[in-house]
């Protein structure tokens, strides 16, 4: 199996949202070229339509532009559908205003745990109430609010990037110190638009303008390399050919995967670098090559969390044991990736365990067979689709449409550069 050719892999889903965002909150026209058009960033824009904002129909190839206006209260629920990082990221938002709503979300996103976020938004003076323990439903209420100094207890940037919405939409200082560095793309978004934002002794201190100061603006969003990582799995997997995805963003926040696949023996060149909107950009060049397991550290997780199911994926296909340290966060994802990549693993014939909060893979050459449960995760969907390209494989996924949430076009993708696709299995 050869896999090659020339790819774009659709826009950062976490740039997305936070574009839309800003843009939402900026007094005028703003201008987003080559937004995600999958579920997630959707359902940003409705709760932003929700709240009064203008913005035009999310469409592939098409500039989505955006007229903030001031917020004003929901009519409904605002439903954040499977997208953790619009909840959160949107408790932030209404935290500043003086508006009551009420946030809900599909089954997955009710499992999730919103304290991480709703505690510090409490403590800044918004009001929120739980109807069902720590998760959605719930509903705030937000108005004035003081600043805050947070030392949070993880490295998550959905609830950083929460609090520092909350500070800017409050027009209070904010600071927030983590155990890892997460992904930084609201500080820099902030820093692109003059927000108010640096970095002091290791903390990311937010000192507020003034509200009116929010500027409109144009923005290109870089292809994300989430997505792109399973294309690069795809050719590292191949028999043969060279794979060049055009336009990835590299911000070093996020390539802990590219990071890992080099100790593992792969080598992905990055060529045509270049920067969008203050995120740098390159397109990745990708060969086939035989892979050694590793070990990843935890400090390295949050560069990489969401690679973990592609990375597990390669990681069965590697020589020896390898071992991702600390991943327990992956419980609380779209799906209980922890136990879930285990489990699965295990079903097509491959070695792997979730001990405590490692997860243990090893890797063989023996052809992956059997059923997956991808529990309607799009990562998980994603990771087990390329695992059943690989000569030999008989893999079967539960489902396949939850790849829309974050790439409405992968299997058209994957079947376009030469890694056909598992089919649907039967049953649940
Ligand atoms: C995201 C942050 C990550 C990641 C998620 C998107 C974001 O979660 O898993 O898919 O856009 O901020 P954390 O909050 O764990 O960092």
């Amino acid at each position: 199996m050869n896999v090659s050719g020339t790819v774009r892999v659709p826009g950062d889903k976490s740039i997305s949202h936070r574009a839309l965002m800003i843009a939402a909150l900026g007094q005028g026209r703003s201008e987003l070229h080559g937004l995600l058009t999958g579920e997630d960033v959707k359902s940003t824009a409705r709760v932003l339509r929700q709240l009064g904002v203008e913005i035009s129909p999310i469409r592939d190839g098409v500039r989505a532009v955006v007229r903030g206006r001031p917020l004003r209260p929901p009519r409904a629920p605002l439903d954040c559908g499977n997208s953790g990082t619009t909840a959160r990221l949107l408790l932030g938002i209404v935290a500043g205003h003086p508006l009551v709503a009420r946030v809900v979300g599909d089954a997955s996103l009710r499992r999730r745990p919103m304290r991480r976020v709703t505690e510090p938004l409490r403590t800044m003076g918004a009001r929120i109430t739980e109807e069902k323990g720590d998760g959605l439903p719930l509903t705030i209420r937000g108005g004035e609010l003081k600043g805050l100094r947070y030392e949070s207890p993880v490295a998550s940037a959905q609830l950083k990037s929460a609090l520092l919405f909350a500070g800017l939409t409050g027009a209070v200082p904010v600071e927030i110190r983590e155990p890892h560095r997460s992904r930084d793309h609201t500080e820099r978004l902030f820093a692109y638009l003059g927000l108010g934002i640096r970095e002091r002794d290791d903390a990311i201190v937010f000192e507020p303008t003034s509200p009116s100061s929010i500027p409109t603006f144009q923005l290109s969003v870089p292809g994300d390399i989430s997505s792109a990582a399973f294309l690069v799995a795809a050719a590292v997997l191949a028999e043969g050919g060279e794979l060049i995805i055009e336009g990835v963003g590299v911000n070093p926040t996020r390539t802990g995967f590219l990071v890992v696949l080099e100790r593992m023996g792969a080598h992905v060149e990055r060529v045509n670098l270049g920067a969008e909107g203050g995120e740098p950009v390159a397109d990745l060049v990708v060969r086939p090559g035989p892979l050694r397991a590793t070990e990843v550290a935890s400090a390295e997780i949050p560069t990489l969390v969401d690679e973990v199911p592609i990375l597990a994926v390669l990681a069965s296909r590697a020589a020896g044991e390898t071992v991702f340290h600390d991943v327990g966060e992956l419980r609380v994802k779209e799906s209980n990736r922890l136990e879930l990549l285990a489990t699965n693993l295990r079903a097509v014939g491959v070695r792997a365990e979730a001990s405590g909060d490692d997860l243990h893979v090893s890797g063989s050459d023996r052809p992956p067979r059997g059923r997956v449960d991808t529990a309607r995760d799009h990562r998980l969907a994603m990771a087990f689709a390329v695992l059943g390209s690989v000569p030999g494989a008989d893999v079967r996924l539960s489902e396949r449409r939850s790849v829309a949430i974050s790439y409405p076009r992968f299997f058209a993708d994957l079947t376009r550069i030469g890694a056909p696709p598992p089919p649907r299995g039967r049953g649940k």
